[in-house]
């Protein structure tokens, strides 16, 4: 049989493909502590739960393929609260943001096409552009600089014939750096200048540590033709299950070639977009304290990580995760000795192995990422397990 070239050049997913090496520890009796997946352990507001139990009528049907009106609304109104004026027919719902990054791809990339991407990056971007033909020209970021990538020459140094768009997380998945008003105007405005789609994927959008709120690409005036967002539900609300995204976008003409693919697939789950409709009633003392507690878990994994010598990372100033480049030859070696050898009074501890994190070759090989989603003495207790299974790989190899 013959397969898709491009499904072929696509890799499975880094933050899953150690599972098989899990399975066998944990069948030996080993306790492992999971920093390696962002599935938040907050519970999901049960308004939620109530929505679904309230559901009374006797058809589950189809939704409208761009969403069903009282979740558009409950978007729309929002970023209306937050300064971003939209109106229902700048949404379209998806199924999580992952089907939403699918579509703008699919709408706006051609074979030969090129997206512009800090690295490191969320490495499932990359399947996604993959399968449209086109590929991703880099911006290479470091520890050392909070991997901040928003300056005018390094951009437009990428920028040739064959760029349409610009993407990144904000706050950024893998490395917990949140943009300043000025860099998203900058972006903006490069985008702006070179005719290119400016991709915000704000899916972590809520959490930001330093106090101030996060700026919305969309908060920018003039720039209603470049700007898309990628939003979804499951994160913010910690409802991952749900799979209930979107694409927020001005540009009337992306909104009606997204819309095909949206017909295409007829709907998102008519039930998950009326449950997460109800999401949006909560109060921002629910974020107050989940802001609250992660700020703590990410202080927990950073005191830990000051304490191993020779670990290079940049303070997180959003979502939940931190990169580190570790004191080891290779990371996913490490990883998987720590799976299959090692073990500190039964257990152990997974990580991210960060090198398909960024596009450039022989990049990333010694980082990982780890994700501050359990909970604080859990955090501490691996920090521990890091120290010592550093320690141990690296006396294994002399
Ligand atoms: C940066 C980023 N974008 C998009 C997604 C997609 O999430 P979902 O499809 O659950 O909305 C994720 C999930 O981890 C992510 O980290």
């Amino acid at each position: 049989m013959k397969f898709s070239a491009k499904m072929e050049r696509c890799g499975l997913s880094p933050m899953r493909k150690f599972a098989p090496y899990a399975l066998k520890a944990e069948e030996k009796g080993r306790k492992i502590y999971h920093l390696n997946i962002g599935q938040p352990d907050i519970e999901t507001p049960p308004v939620y739960f109530e929505a679904v139990k309230n559901f009374s009528q006797p058809v589950l049907a189809y939704a409208p393929s761009a969403g069903v009106p009282v979740l558009l609304d409950a978007i729309r109104d929002y970023y209306g609260s937050i300064g971003a004026s939209l109106t229902d027919d700048n949404i379209l719902i998806s199924t999580g943001g992952s089907e939403a990054l699918q579509m703008v791809m699919s709408a706006i990339l051609d074979e030969g096409d090129e997206i512009i991407i800090p690295e490191p990056f969320y490495p499932n971007y990359s399947t996604f552009i993959t399968l449209t033909g086109a590929s991703i020209r880099p911006i290479t970021t470091r520890p050392e600089e909070g991997y901040r990538f928003a300056v005018r020459e390094r951009v437009e140094a990428c920028i040739n014939e064959h760029t349409r768009a610009i993407l990144f997380t904000n706050p950024g998945n893998p490395t917990g750096t949140v943009m300043t008003a000025d860099e998203l105007k900058l972006m903006a405005e490069i985008a702006k200048e070179h005719d290119l789609f400016l991709i915000g994927d704000e899916v972590y959008r809520e959490f930001v540590y330093g106090g101030e709120p996060l700026m919305s690409l969309l908060q920018l005036e003039g720039y209603d033709e470049n700007v898309v967002v990628i939003d979804s539900v499951s994160k913010r609300f910690s409802a991952c299950g749900a799979r209930i995204g979107c694409v927020i976008t001005r540009n009337r003409e992306l909104y009606n070639q997204v819309m095909k693919w949206c017909q295409g697939r007829l709907c998102t789950s008519t039930l998950d977009q009326i449950a997460s409709a109800a999401l949006y009633s909560v109060g921002p003392e629910y974020f107050d304290a989940v802001r609250k507690e992660y700020k703590a878990r990410k202080d927990a994994l950073t005191e830990g990580l000051k304490k191993i010598p020779g670990i290079v990372y940049s303070e997180p100033k959003g979502a939940f995760y931190v990169m580190a480049a570790l004191p080891v030859d290779d990371a996913e070696k490490l990883q998987i000795w720590m799976l299959e050898e090692f073990e500190d009074q039964g257990e152990t501890l997974m990580f991210t192995p960060a090198e398909s994190f960024y596009r450039t070759p022989d990049t990333g090989k010694n980082e990982i990422r780890m994700a501050y989603v359990i909970n604080r003495k859990d955090i501490a207790r691996s920090m521990e397990l890091l120290a010592k299974g550093i320690e141990a790989y690296n006396n294994r190899q002399t």
